[in-house]
């Protein structure tokens, strides 16, 4: 995202807590903002909660928190893309309950969650604004709950350690949605690293940054069908895989075999998966594009007739990218929606993507968006 916009961005969230502002002395306040970005996930999908490895990047859409210290014990926050942006949610400083829309469930959630990690939650407005499309598959719940605890921990004088950050931000999570989300997205955002995916390993959280060739883009294109994870047979699956590793008597299916999953579909996903993220890796550091295609085509496939999360339209639009011209392309995210992630030479990326946008609404009648993304650091404060 361009520079200039993300400051006439964080110019706005601020200038809307001093808008708010009753009594002057608090215009002399100090005004902290944090970052915290989406992520796209290259490989490894529905693999984390099973211990396994993934490959996503932290990308150049971000939410924005600012915030200024109250007089009293309660924290607030209003978000300036909803359409009730006046609309204020409100909690006090245990993050007990919330009053006002639905999404105070974050806040209250982040509030426990910061607590956990040593703030003393202090009473605070917070105003909050995102690049990050929501329901897509690109991470906007992990972005905010990690962008509301940062914000409340650095006020709070403390600055988390950025997995134990994740951690807390994936529990948030978990207690505001009620949906048993692995730990990607949040570890994707708080430890992204600009240029890099990363390679984590979810079972001991070690990351290794894996550079992205400047040769290649990343294509993001949404299908222009939205995704909730609480619909989207998320639990079921996640209770599948568990019972299968415990009935083969392991601790996680990172544990087991091609071999021994062979009958059972959701596991058959989860194991083929996991291989095949080093395989990429590989296939990156050889600049094997025609492996990676292949990769990518096999793990869309997967996700498609194995772990059955994909959706026909979904499946059309992976097949006009690789039509139209990209190395590969395969459903990103949880799926049931949200977006397909294209690998694509770099000169050729602005053509395939509106070739394969325009076939796809044609075909579907579906408004699809599609934006190149780069791979950006992880979630920080913002120097003013
Ligand atoms: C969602 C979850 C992640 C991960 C992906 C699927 O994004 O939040 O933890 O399980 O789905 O890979």
């Amino acid at each position: 995202m361009d520079k200039r916009m993300t400051e006439l961005r964080i110019a706005r969230i601020i200038e809307s807590l001093r808008a708010d502002d009753e009594s002057t002395s608090r215009t002399q306040r100090e005004v902290l903002v944090v970052s915290a970005p989406g992520r796209v996930n290259l490989i490894g999908e529905h693999v984390d909660y099973n211990d396994g490895i993934v490959l996503p990047m932290a990308i150049d859409r971000e939410v924005l928190v600012a915030c200024v210290r109250r007089d009293d014990d309660k924290l607030t926050a209003v978000s300036l893309d909803l359409d009730n942006a006046s609309q204020r949610v409100t909690t006090d400083r245990d993050g007990a309950e919330h009053e006002g829309p639905s999404w105070g469930s974050f806040l209250s959630a982040s509030v426990r969650a910061a607590i956990r990690l040593g703030a003393d939650a202090p009473g605070l407005d917070l105003a909050l604004t995102s690049t990050i499309p929501i329901g897509a598959g690109l991470s906007s719940s992990a972005a905010v709950t990690v962008a509301l605890i940062l914000s409340i921990c650095n006020a709070s004088g403390i600055e988390p350690d950025p997995r134990e950050l994740a951690l807390a931000a994936q529990a948030a999570e978990i207690e505001a949605v009620g949906v048993p989300v692995g730990n990607m997205d949040q570890l994707a955002s708080t430890l992204g690293v600009e240029g890099h995916a990363l390679r984590i390993d979810c079972r001991d959280l070690s990351v290794t940054p894996i550079a992205i060739p400047d040769s290649l883009a990343v294509l993001v294109v949404h299908s222009g069908i939205s995704r909730t994870l609480e619909s989207s047979g998320y639990a079921e699956r996640r209770a599948a895989c568990e019972e299968v590793s415990a009935r083969l008597g392991y601790k996680s299916l990172r544990e087991a075999r091609a071999n021994e999953v062979e009958d059972d579909p959701y596991a058959r996903h989860v194991v083929s998966e996991i291989e095949r993220v080093d395989a990429f890796i590989n296939a990156l550091h050889r600049d094997d594009l025609k492996r990676l295609g292949a990769i990518l085509s096999d793990g869309h496939a997967s996700l498609r007739d194995d772990f059955d999360v994909s959706l026909p339209d979904i499946d059309t639009l992976v097949e006009l990218l690789v039509k139209h011209g990209a190395i590969g392309a395969r459903l990103t995210g949880a799926g049931f929606g949200g977006c397909v992630v294209a690998l694509a030479r770099v000169d050729e990326m602005n053509e395939i993507a509106d070739a394969a946008t325009k076939e796809y609404a044609q075909v579907t009648t579906r408004t699809p968006q599609s934006f190149i993304v780069h791979a950006s650091h992880g979630a920080h404060q913002v120097q003013l």
